[in-house]
């Protein structure tokens, strides 16, 4: 029992404890509803919470958010069921970007130099997602990553440094396979 106490207050103080629990207990309840009413609810009760949410996002049923005040959305963002949001080093996804199911967005490192994993401390790394990207199915993308504004991301891939603005991406670890168009940066 203390050594579950002492590794909460590791790596948070407690406001910040305190501040996790309210985003879990909140999100276990606005987690689950589908279709406009899930989309409504959850922009109503994550506004307040995020750093910026600057339009109302499509974020799909199972959506997982950690540290919700360090994430910051633009206009239109879309991200689909099952995701896994850990922002703690900051989050930010540009307008029109679209998460693909299962993702894995995890903006923090565990320092494994030296003690036990357990109790190392977090290093957290800032992800930037640039504007019109898409990011596909059960793609990890770990902290400290920034990808450019129009980027694809294929499926399954694991983002371990920066792409390119309008570069296509595949594998593990991701690499450009291609490029895209640019297109117009606003919604017609
Ligand atoms: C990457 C993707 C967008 C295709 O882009 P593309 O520019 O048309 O790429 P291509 O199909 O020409 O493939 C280029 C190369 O990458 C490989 N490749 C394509 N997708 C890949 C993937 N997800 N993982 C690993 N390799 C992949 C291809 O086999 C090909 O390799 P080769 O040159 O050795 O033959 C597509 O394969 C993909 O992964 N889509 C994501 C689907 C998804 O997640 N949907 C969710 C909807 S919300």
């Amino acid at each position: 029992m203390a050594s579950f106490w002492k590794i909460i207050f590791k790596n948070s103080s407690v406001s910040q404890a305190l501040r996790s629990e309210l985003e879990d207990d909140v999100g276990f309840l606005v987690r689950p509803w589908p279709g406009l009413l899930g989309f409504t609810l959850r922009y109503l009760v994550y506004k307040p919470l995020f750093h910026r949410l600057a339009g109302m996002p499509f974020i799909y049923p199972g959506v997982y958010f950690l540290h919700l005040n360090h994430i910051s959305l633009g206009q239109g963002v879309l991200i689909n069921s099952n995701s896994y949001i850990y922002a703690k080093g900051g989050l930010s996804i540009g307008d029109n970007t679209l998460i693909s199911p299962n993702c894995a967005i995890v903006a923090g490192d565990h320092d494994f130099s030296h003690g036990l994993i357990m109790e190392s401390p977090c290093l957290n790394q800032e992800i930037i997602i640039g504007r019109d990207c898409w990011i596909g199915a059960n793609v990890v993308v770990v902290g400290g990553v920034k990808i450019g504004d129009g980027a694809v991301v294929g499926a399954g891939a694991v983002v371990t440094s920066d792409l390119e603005p309008y570069s296509v991406n595949v594998g593990v670890p991701a690499r450009k396979v291609g490029e895209r168009p640019r297109g117009p940066v606003t919604l017609s």
